[in-house]
């Protein structure tokens, strides 16, 4: 099976980026990390890509303010220089404009921390609480031109516990983050993911999420 050259974009510490390295590292997800971007220049994330000799870009944002598209184009530059086949987004604080996507269609994965359509935005830990929910979880789901609203392919469900703060629900989750984005993208590599409409349909009938159903 060929392995598909990802990129992954981040803005900020990268754990997530850290969990993919370590699983291509291990094995347990065969894919080619290609590069990681961040708008960022001081982005942990970069440092833990370069630790691990894997191409790290800074594509700073200066000059590309309400020019979206402009910085987008540059990306997607960037992108195909390298031959990325799967982008995935990974805490990058950037809206993403139609010029990436309809470059990717189809190709750009987000991971967000709470069980989507519930939540969307920022600060998403904190409205699960403040809103009383008794479950939150994590969700990778493909992107599309809307916010966290793109077709959903693997969710993981975490309790809320009454004395939860921020921290300890975001720690909880992000715990599952690092596992469900590996999947999403080893199914990805697969060639396993069928969108029909808004749903994602395992090509081989299985469910995807069994196993990720509810993690204390
Ligand atoms: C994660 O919580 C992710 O769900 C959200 O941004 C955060 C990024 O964290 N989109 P990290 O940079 O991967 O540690």
């Amino acid at each position: 099976m060929k392995k598909p050259k990802l990129a992954v974009l981040v803005s900020g510490r990268g754990s997530n980026l850290q969990a993919i390295i370590d699983n291509i590292e291990k094995g347990t997800l065969s894919a080619e990390l290609a590069v990681v971007i961040s708008d960022q220049a001081d982005a942990y994330a970069l440092e833990r890509a370069r630790k691990h000799n894997i191409p790290a870009v800074h594509v700073s944002a200066k000059g590309f303010k309400g020019k979206r598209d402009d910085y987008d184009a540059l990306l997607v530059k960037e992108l195909r220089k390298r031959n990325v086949e799967l982008i995935c987004l990974a805490g990058f604080m950037r809206i993403i404009t139609p010029t990436l996507i309809k470059a990717f269609p189809n190709r750009i994965l987000n991971i967000h921390p709470s069980l989507l359509p519930a939540f969307p935005g920022l600060h998403v830990q904190k409205k699960a609480i403040d809103h009383g929910a008794k479950f939150s979880g994590c969700t990778v789901h493909f992107v599309d031109e809307g916010m966290d609203t793109g077709p959903i392919i693997i969710q993981a469900v975490v309790p809320v516990l009454d004395n939860d703060t921020e921290d300890s629900l975001s720690e909880r989750i992000l715990k599952q983050e690092h596992k469900i984005y590996s999947r999403a993208i080893q199914l990805f590599a697969e060639g396993k993911l069928k969108v029909e409409g808004r749903r994602v349909i395992l090509a081989d009938g299985k469910q995807s999420t069994d196993e990720f159903l509810i993690n204390p």
